[in-house]
């Protein structure tokens, strides 16, 4: 195997995430506009070349891939994809195979994914009630969601919730979504909103509730506990001393986790970011198609490693946006 990946701040790279179409069956407003442009078939990488593109990783010493969106679950024969990534599992290069979805289609393939060797899914959930969730993702149903979930526990996965912190919108929530996650025995993770993407008529500034004051507002009920334990994301963790459950913070605008960054993000048509927060990427669409060989593709990935820069410039100080990129979140699959 080569050399591990490392970036020009000394962080290794050991967990890729990929977005497996730019598609999903939600519009969530955070996420995408109503009408969206989505990428014509005939540009997506097939199973395959996703397949070597993520082995070329794993060879490089990535030891943790995500499948991302859009909605992942939407892409046609994905499971091709999980089942060719298991064998990586299989061999011990790889130590995670996961994904995060939207749950819509959970309930048809939780049995499959663990079967692949996939443990634990993060699913995107902002609220828990019906009407707001058919708000939220324009036109999502709920019980569908829930469905999807119950299928993924007894299938024997860990299901971890992810809800953006959306003022005025699960601000009255907290609690709620909180004693729901205790009850069913779920982590939880709320997200700071990042401004990528034109929103149209939303405005940042108006969606953004620090987590800052989410945390200030758990502590009005439950006594945290800080944990040192970390999973391989952004995500800080504590307890809650009464429940014994754990609830992460992913703050982006809060409390910066660049420094230790240790992931990259492909995309459907090939396409390699290296921060979230910034335009910057590297073809590898070109150098996996111009050989069967993969000397060009290692090669091509190396380049754009050493090109990875500090983080992102998102900012909402001073009541302005700073550091917006134009590409949405569904792009890369956050
Ligand atoms: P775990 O393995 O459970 O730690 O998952 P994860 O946090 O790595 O993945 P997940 O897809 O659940 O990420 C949740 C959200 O966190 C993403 O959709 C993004 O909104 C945000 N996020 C994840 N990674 C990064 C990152 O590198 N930078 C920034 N700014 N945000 C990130
Ligand atoms: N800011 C923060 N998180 C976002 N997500 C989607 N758009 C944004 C945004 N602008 C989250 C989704 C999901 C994950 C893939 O990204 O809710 O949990
Ligand atoms: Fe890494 Fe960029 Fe995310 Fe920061 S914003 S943690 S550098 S991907």
């Amino acid at each position: 195997n080569l050399a591990p990946l490392v970036d020009p701040f000394a962080r290794a790279i050991s967990y890729l995430r990929v977005s497996v179409t730019d598609r999903c069956d939600f519009r969530c407003t955070y996420c995408m506009t109503e009408h969206m442009t989505f990428l014509p078939k005939a540009d997506l990488l097939t199973l395959e070349e996703l397949d070597r593109l993520c082995s070329a990783f794993v060879a490089s010493g990535v030891q943790k891939l995500r499948i991302t969106g859009g909605e992942p679950l939407v892409r046609k024969g994905i499971m091709t994809l999980f089942r060719a990534m298991s064998r990586h599992l299989q061999t011990g290069a790889l130590k995670e195979l996961t994904l995060t979805t939207n749950g819509s289609q959970l309930a048809k393939y939780a049995a499959e994914l663990a079967e692949c060797g996939v443990k634990r899914v993060n699913v995107s959930l902002d609220t828990l009630d019906t009407a707001k969730f058919a708000e939220i993702t324009r036109w999502g149903r709920l019980p569908q969601v829930l469905d999807g979930i119950r299928a993924a526990q007894e299938a024997g996965l860990r299901v971890k919730i992810n809800a953006v912190a959306l003022k005025g919108f699960n601000e009255d929530e907290l609690f709620p979504l909180i004693d729901w996650c205790g009850e069913q025995g779920h982590d939880l993770t709320f997200i700071e909103v990042m401004p990528m993407g034109e929103m149209g008529d939303v405005h940042r500034l108006d969606q953004y509730w620090s987590l800052k004051d989410l945390r200030a507002r758990l502590e009005s009920r439950f006594t945290l506990t800080d944990l040192a334990e970390r999973t391989g994301g952004p995500a800080r963790y504590v307890r809650l001393n009464q429940t014994g459950q754990k609830v992460g913070f992913i703050t982006p605008l809060t409390h910066n986790f660049c420094e230790s960054c240790n992931r990259v993000r492909l995309t459907c048509t090939g396409e390699l970011y290296m921060c979230l927060g910034q335009e910057d990427m590297a073809d590898l669409r070109a150098p996996l198609r111009a050989s069967p060989d993969d000397a060009l593709l290692h090669e091509a990935i190396r380049a754009a490693i050493s090109r990875k820069p500090k983080g992102h410039d998102f900012d909402y100080s001073r009541q302005k946006v700073a550091g917006q990129t134009t590409r949405h979140m569904s792009h890369t699959g956050g």
